[in-house]
């Protein structure tokens, strides 16, 4: 990959390039653990062999054609219990970078917690791992991959930036701008702007007051996602209850 500039204050201006490793996000931990990441280290990969995604799965990207990279902050102003507006502002960086590349659209958007989708399928995951120390998180790796050049998948339920638009992507030029992307919300959380953080996830939210099947403890029902509480947890409207799920505890039917 060419050289990256992003024009950040902190966000990637360590930056760790790896032509090959496992998971940039385990790579990540390792240099906190070694007392060598700054605040806003980048490791980027352009093959990831072992990536990992969210619920113990396996995050796979084809060597060269994608974005795989893990962001270290510090979040020392953001309280455990709050963790989950951290993953609401990377998630909306996401979808802001997304929408400078491809105009907006209605079909790109955010599957709760923080999948990110084009119309039904998936253009790229994020997985952040939180190191808290009491009440406070002590460091925090924002693995984010993003499908960009691939252009055959091993799913019908993935694409790619190139399979939307039909062209192809300058990896380095547009990884700087989602540092900038990903720079910007922060410093918005950071700052406490909390509710527009919150009223802006939900704009972009996947099936949001849609009414759709899905299920849960082996039963399925059809419901209508009507938010997200502090801790992170869907709220669906089914019939005149209002539930709260978990990750693990219920699945988006087609
Ligand atoms: C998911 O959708 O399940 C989350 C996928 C996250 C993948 C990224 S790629 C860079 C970073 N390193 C990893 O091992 N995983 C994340």
């Amino acid at each position: 990959m060419e050289a990256l500039s992003p024009q950040t204050l902190f966000t990637g201006q360590q930056l760790v390039w790896l032509p090959e490793c496992g998971s940039t996000n385990t790579e990540a931990q390792q240099l906190v653990v070694q007392n060598r990441a700054t605040d806003g280290c980048c490791v980027i990969t352009d093959n990831q062999t072992a990536g990992r995604g969210q619920r113990g799965n396996q995050w796979e990207a084809a060597a060269g054609e994608n974005l795989t990279l893990s962001v270290v902050w510090k979040p020392a102003f953001l309280p455990a219990a709050d963790q989950f507006l951290l993953s609401q502002a990377v998630a909306l960086a996401v979808h802001d970078w997304l929408t400078a590349l491809l105009g907006p659209s209605p079909q790109l958007r955010v599957k709760w917690p923080n999948d990110i989708f084009y119309g039904n399928q998936k253009l790229g995951g994020i997985l952040i791992e939180n190191t808290l120390s009491g009440a406070k998180i002590q460091h925090s790796i924002v693995g984010i991959g993003i499908n960009i050049n691939q252009q055959q998948f091993a799913v019908s339920t993935a694409t790619s930036l190139a399979r939307i638009t039909g062209r192809s992507y300058e990896r380095a030029a547009v990884t700087a701008r989602l540092l900038e992307h990903l720079e910007r919300r922060y410093l918005q959380l950071r700052a406490g702007r909390i509710g527009a953080l919150r009223t802006e996830y939900l704009r972009v939210l996947y099936r949001f007051q849609e009414e759709h099947e899905y299920e849960a403890d082996g039963q399925l029902f059809r419901g209508q996602i009507v938010g997200v509480d502090e801790a992170g947890r869907l709220a669906v409207a089914v019939r005149d209850q209002l539930r709260y799920f978990d990750l693990k505890e219920i699945r988006y039917r087609p």
